[in-house]
């Protein structure tokens, strides 16, 4: 069964591969214990048993929400775990008194893109060159909105 919990120091390990095996430029483990501990970020895993199998984080800023890493395990996207961690992060948007929620997603990034369309986000501006890639060109990246009305 796929559960949903707070990220905690034990999953740095396991939440820094996923990213790893997902991203151009992972996180550090370092930025991951940052924002683990950052009290303005909400940062959850999903787990299957013992396994952690995805996790999602963002930031509540004023009353906006900013969704600032996610990522599954390759062998178990396609499967709901995404839409599981991005309801689960959304639901503390009450209490947090959020208008509108926010995102950066490289232009080629498809499964993304439309994960967060179906969750009802629209494409908003580009904002160019915003990640670096390995070889030390750029990607662009869309930037996705949506209003919490
Ligand atoms: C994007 C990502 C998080 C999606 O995770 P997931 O658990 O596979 O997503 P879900 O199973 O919840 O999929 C929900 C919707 O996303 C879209 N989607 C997911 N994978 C897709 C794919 N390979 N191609 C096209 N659309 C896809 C679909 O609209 C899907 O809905 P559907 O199943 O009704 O078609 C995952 O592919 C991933 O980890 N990618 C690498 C990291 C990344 O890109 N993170 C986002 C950074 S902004």
């Amino acid at each position: 069964m796929i559960t949903i919990e707070k990220m905690k120091k034990e999953y740095i390990d396991e939440v820094y591969e996923i990213d790893k095996a997902s991203v151009p430029i992972p996180w550090s483990k370092n930025s991951i214990e940052e924002e683990m501990n950052n009290i303005l970020a909400k940062f959850i895993v999903a787990k299957d048993g013992d396994i952690v199998i995805g996790f999602a984080m963002c930031w509540f800023i004023m009353d906006e929400c900013h969704i600032g890493n996610l990522a599954v395990l390759p062998s178990y996207r396609n499967q709901g775990v995404a839409t599981k961690l991005l309801d689960d992060l959304l639901k503390e948007c009450d209490e947090h008194g959020t208008n509108y929620l926010l995102l950066e997603v490289r232009v080629s990034n498809t499964p993304a893109i439309n994960l967060y369309k179906k969750l009802g986000f629209e494409e908003s501006v580009v904002r160019k060159h915003y990640y670096k890639n390995p070889d030390g060109t750029y990607e662009d990246a869309l930037i996705m909105s949506k209003d919490r009305v």
